[in-house]
């Protein structure tokens, strides 16, 4: 049932490549003079089987959500299902060009339009905007379009304060620091927003709190109607973080919460790719007041067509040069589709019920810091494996050994040793006992094998100071220099993992 990890010892392409050939290449018809290459292009030359092979088995030492449960909470690693894939690889999506006249892209701007009268539905705010191109980067854009608000209003020069609660995510102050403002911590009490200190902060400096809820130690914020009711009353704006959307999806919304402008992460709640730093989509809501600031182009219909529309004069203008992550956009339609509104729900209910399974499973064995029910995804503390000698990180590292992915470390930060767990609602109940039976083995082991794993995997434990400090970049080098990596060392009879003794069998 676990994964198993492949180990080789697989240098990348260029340094086993046949030297390039120096001689540019043949001039291309039609390509004009000042463009023409005038030198070879330096690519590794390989043959099709050896490029195959070395991909397949990269593939094999990778874990990925195909491979089995991503329990990184915060994070929502859901199954994404083939049939989108299939979807956003046809030839009309995957080829359409930036710079496509609108005419040939009816059928895309008609995609995009229904998609975000779908996310206004599920938001309860009216106007949608599928621009930013991630969570930070929605966050990033509506700090923009709040400080237009308060501009408009003449406030501006006062409020430059954005208040985030000890919980935040920290892309919410990065984003809020870069849009200009300072940032005020709010502490909680029990996991959640402390009411009266965020009384006490809210002044007529600031212009927004930032907030997800459920929040990201998993705990709904009971609150929040008077915390909008306050924030308001301050003249501030309340921003949704909704990375969180996972476990309130058709259940509540931002706008019925009082939230005045929400990003949501289609990569997260509707199961499109993480991408690995490739395009995400954190795509904006907003309500009346600030839907007028959200970036152009925003996309309209008229009669039957469908068009870009520029003519925004409050709006805060162009945050990305053209809709590159449309196969996003297109994956999450497929997504809520497929589900409807029912299964939309179903999706909400399954991911609370399964955090809810897992927490109290794993609350017997590590403790919980915060109460016992949660939404989608629950904290708990590795505090007392120190009186083993061992830290969280030793755990979540022997985890692997154990062919499962390890849960989220140490955030949120005010939890001692924390982990941090989220298993959507793509995972069936065997996956979640799999899961709960690889962490009983790991805390049953010997302190020495969790301060030395993993030792199962094609790589160790890294020095990570270390590797940051003097990076060999270079498979030769490393080889030469025996550096940066620890090589897995055999591990001692009878204390095998079960990866391990498959792994030594095979
Ligand atoms: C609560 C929360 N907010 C914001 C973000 C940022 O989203 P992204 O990674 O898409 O930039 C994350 C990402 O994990 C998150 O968990």
């Amino acid at each position: 049932m676990s994964y198993r990890q492949a180990r080789w010892d697989e240098p990348p392409l260029w340094e086993v490549a046949r030297e390039p050939s120096l001689e540019a290449p043949p001039p291309i018809p039609g390509v004009p003079e000042g463009f023409r290459r005038r030198s070879a292009v330096r690519w590794p030359e390989l043959s099709e089987p050896a490029i195959v092979r070395h991909y397949t088995r990269l593939s094999q030492m990778n874990f990925g959500i195909d491979s089995g449960p991503y329990p990184l909470g915060s994070c929502t690693m859901k199954y994404n299902p083939k049939v989108s894939e299939l979807l956003a690889r046809r030839p009309g999506a995957a080829q359409m060009h930036p710079r496509q006249p609108e005419a040939t892209a009816q059928g895309s701007l008609e995609i995009m339009y229904r998609l975000e009268r779908i996310l206004a539905k599920v938001t309860g705010l009216p106007e949608v905007s599928l621009q930013p191109a991630a969570g930070a980067h929605g966050e990033y854009v509506a700090l923009l379009m709040i400080r237009a608000y308060h501009r408009d209003r003449g406030e501006l020069d006062r409020r430059t304060e954005v208040l985030v609660p000890d919980t935040a995510h920290g892309t919410n102050p990065a984003s809020a620091a870069m849009a200009g403002f300072t940032t005020r911590e709010i502490r909680s009490v029990d996991g959640c927003v402390h009411l009266p200190a965020l009384k006490e902060a809210l002044s007529d400096r600031t212009a927004c709190f930032m907030l997800t809820n459920p929040n990201t130690a998993g705990l709904f914020e009971s609150e929040i109607l008077e915390i909008a009711e306050a924030v308001h009353a301050a003249g501030a704006m309340l921003y949704y973080d909704g990375a969180n959307l996972n476990a309130i999806l058709g259940i509540t919304s931002p706008g019925r919460m009082g939230f005045d402008v929400a990003h949501l992460n289609l990569h997260k709640t509707f199961a499109t790719p993480h991408g690995g730093g490739g395009p995400g989509a954190g795509v904006l809501a907003a309500n009346e007041t600030l839907a007028p600031y959200l970036p152009v182009p925003r996309v309209v219909r008229s009669g039957r067509r469908y068009r870009l529309d520029y003519d925004r004069p409050k709006s805060i203008g162009k945050v990305k040069l053209a809709y590159g992550n449309f196969g996003l956009d297109l994956r999450a339609y497929a997504f809520a589709l497929a589900h409807g509104e029912d299964g939309l729900r179903h999706v909400a209910r399954r991911s609370v019920l399964n955090s809810n399974y897992m927490a109290s499973r794993l609350g017997k064995l590590l403790p919980r810091p915060f109460r016992s029910l949660v939404k989608h995804e629950f904290v708990l503390s590795g505090a007392p494996l120190k009186e083993r000698g061992v830290r969280t990180i030793d755990l979540a590292k022997r985890l692997l050994d154990e062919g499962v992915h390890a849960p989220t470390v140490y955030f949120p930060s005010l939890v001692e040793e924390s982990l941090m767990i989220e298993l959507p609602e793509t995972e069936s109940k065997r996956d979640l006992d799999a899961f709960g039976d690889a962490i009983e083995r790991a805390l049953a082991d010997t302190p020495e094998n969790l301060r030395r794993a993993p030792r199962s995997l094609s790589v160790g434990r890294i020095d990570e100071v270390r590797a940051a400090r003097e990076p060999v970049l270079s498979w030769k080098d490393q080889r030469a220099a025996g550096r940066n990596v620890e090589r897995p060392a055999p591990l001692p009879e009878g204390h095998e993992s079960a990866s391990a003794q498959d792994l030594r069998r095979a």
